[in-house]
């Protein structure tokens, strides 16, 4: 079973990247050619009922299988950058997470108005990241159709802030 195999592959660091966190580290995944193709064609499947006009992906991880999934729909893709690495005029968000803060970024032309954007990352923790991201897409006129993670970290209760901007939150595997 798919969960099951990304469970087995995934690698728990301790006290990464400060004393107490217990790290989701994804590489031993994407070393896994075949899994990835898998993962991706799930994450896709889990989104058929959902109108998408666009994938929206956070650095760094999020852009992993952001792009293949916005490929796999057969829509455009979007970076939402960390601060200071998108060349074009931008909007920002500052943010809290799981152990820090930092500051997203999206072009002032990434969105057009209505349009219906997924929010792709690799992991939900405390969801401040996604928050943020909402954020960004809704200055920009354009909605959150729905979330799509990798691993969702069900503890931290980070869907709860999550249902403010859509209804729809999916993740492959939860913890
Ligand atoms: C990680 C992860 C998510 C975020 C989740 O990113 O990829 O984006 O933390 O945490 P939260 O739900 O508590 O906000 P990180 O900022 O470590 O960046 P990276 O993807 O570049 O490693
Ligand atoms: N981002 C926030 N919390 C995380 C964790 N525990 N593992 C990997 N990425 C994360």
């Amino acid at each position: 079973m798919l969960q099951t195999k990304i469970k087995q592959t995934l690698r728990d660091v301790a006290d990464f990247p400060k004393p107490g966190i217990v790290f989701k580290d994804i590489t031993p995944v994407l070393k896994d050619a075949a899994l990835c193709a898998e993962i991706t064609e799930a994450l896709a499947l889990q989104l058929k009922d959902v109108k998408i006009d666009v994938v929206a992906g956070i650095e760094s991880r999020g852009f992993l299988f952001g792009l293949a999934l916005a490929q796999a729909l057969k829509v455009p893709f979007v970076p939402i950058r960390k601060a200071g690495k998108l060349p074009y005029k931008t909007i920002q968000q500052a943010y809290e997470l799981e152990y820090g803060s930092a500051i997203l970024e999206v072009h002032e032309d990434a969105f057009t108005a209505g349009q219906n954007v997924l929010i792709h990352d690799d992991l939900l923790a405390t969801g401040g990241t996604v928050v943020a991201a909402s954020k960004l897409v809704n200055q920009l006129q354009a909605n959150v159709a729905a979330y799509s993670f990798l691993i969702s970290l069900d503890f931290l209760n980070g869907k709860q802030k999550l249902a403010d901007f859509s209804k729809h939150t999916f993740s492959l595997v939860s913890y």
